[in-house]
């Protein structure tokens, strides 16, 4: 078991991860409290499928800190990670007479995370406790940490949110062991990004025999890296830009295929891939690397190649929020490891989008 601390400006948070830890939250939650500052109540957010998984284990392994343990349930899907169902949370906190002390947890994946998470840094201006218990590759990797949350607009993606740090991540490698195969295979994505980004040896990693045994030092590294890169930067005005590598165009994918066709990890595959091809083609990026992560990403059983035409895509990123003005932040690498950011002029974007069409 690993325990990391992510110090952020207004709270730090203390990440835990191994094998068998979601059986101990309530330990854990325990650590973490002084008499002084413990919630009175918990409302448990999970979604429809990890519900019937792991939602009575939780409220059973809670109950032993004898205050009152609530659950809403949200239908599973990024199409509900929605204002609606935030509505509905803001609901079942003040039906439930919630205060600003008491305590939220995330049970599920990065939909959940990121809509109880933007559910708590908003309710009565910010519910003092959070605890993400992330239950997908991708939510352990990356979206339970470093404090990003948000829901969707009919818009885009991820257009209404705010930053809070979550008090406490408990993240265990063993509850994936009931994901579908595609779901782990979206969270890969990510993982590949970080070894895009920053550590070219998770890609060996991701590319070895048996990736479920060194699961837990995988996570471990991911996590440690996004760490270091949100203390850096939490609020995303420099260096975090760079986890959102393959993003730009991963974003007008999902919202392209209205967020049902690919999932989030396997839009940020193609947007990885298409955005090196682009850096290929502009000098920026060392040949050899868009054929060698397009190998990476099809053994592990991602998509690569692009299903909609480059005129939609342009036209879907004109929408997403990561433009400025008259320009936009796009992620290039310029080898496996080495991340940068380029300001790149709209009008420009669509030319140099062609090549991806040949
Ligand atoms: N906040 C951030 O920094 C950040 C970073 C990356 C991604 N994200 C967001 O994360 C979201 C994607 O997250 P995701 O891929 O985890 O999707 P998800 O939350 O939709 O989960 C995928 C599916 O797996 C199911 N599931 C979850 N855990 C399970 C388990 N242990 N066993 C069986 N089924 C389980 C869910 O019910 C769902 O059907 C996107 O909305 C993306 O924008 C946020
Ligand atoms: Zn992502």
């Amino acid at each position: 078991m690993k325990v990391l601390k992510l110090n952020g400006k207004q709270n730090t948070s203390q990440i835990i991860i191994g094998n068998g830890v979601f059986k101990q939250a309530a330990e854990f939650l325990c650590g973490i409290y002084t008499d002084q500052n413990s919630p009175s109540a918990i409302l448990i957010i999970t979604d429809s499928n990890v519900a019937g998984i792991y939602l009575q284990y939780l409220e059973d392994n809670l109950a032993e800190l004898d205050i009152p343990v609530y659950h809403h349930v949200i239908p599973a899907g990024e199409e509900y990670k929605n204002l609606e169902t935030i509505s509905s949370i803001y609901d079942t906190l003040a039906d439930s007479r919630f205060g600003r002390d008491d305590m939220i947890i995330a049970l599920g994946g990065g939909v959940t995370g990121d809509t109880a998470g933007f559910a708590a840094a908003t309710y009565m201006r910010g519910a003092r406790h959070l605890m993400q218990i992330p239950t997908t590759l991708l939510s352990q990797v990356d979206s339970s940490v470093g404090g990003k949350t948000g829901v969707d607009l009919p818009q885009g993606k991820n257009m209404v949110g705010a930053f809070r740090q979550p008090d406490l991540v408990l993240i265990d490698p063993q509850v994936l062991c009931t994901l579908p195969g595609d779901v782990f295979r979206a969270g890969l994505a990510e993982v590949i990004k970080y070894g895009c980004i920053w550590d070219p040896e998770i890609l060996d990693m991701v590319s070895g025999e048996n990736i479920t045994a060194g699961l837990e030092n995988l996570i471990e590294r991911c996590v440690s890296i996004k760490i270091k890169i949100v203390e850096e930067d939490e609020t995303e005005k420099g260096l975090r830009r760079i986890l959102n590598f393959g993003h730009t165009i991963g974003h007008g994918i999902e919202k392209l295929g209205d967020f049902a066709e690919y999932s989030h990890g396997e839009a940020v595959s193609i947007g990885m891939v298409s955005a090196i091809k682009l850096g290929e083609s502009l000098g920026i990026t060392k040949k050899g690397n868009y054929s060698k992560l397009k190998a990476i990403l099809h053994s592990c059983g991602l998509p690569t190649e692009l299903t909609y035409s480059v005129e939609d895509i342009y036209k879907a990123i004109l929408l997403d929020k990561k433009k400025q003005g008259d320009s936009l932040n796009f992620i290039f690498i310029n080898d496996i490891g080495k991340a940068l950011v380029k300001k790149i002029p709209v009008a420009e974007l669509l030319i140099m989008m062609k090549v991806l069409g040949d």
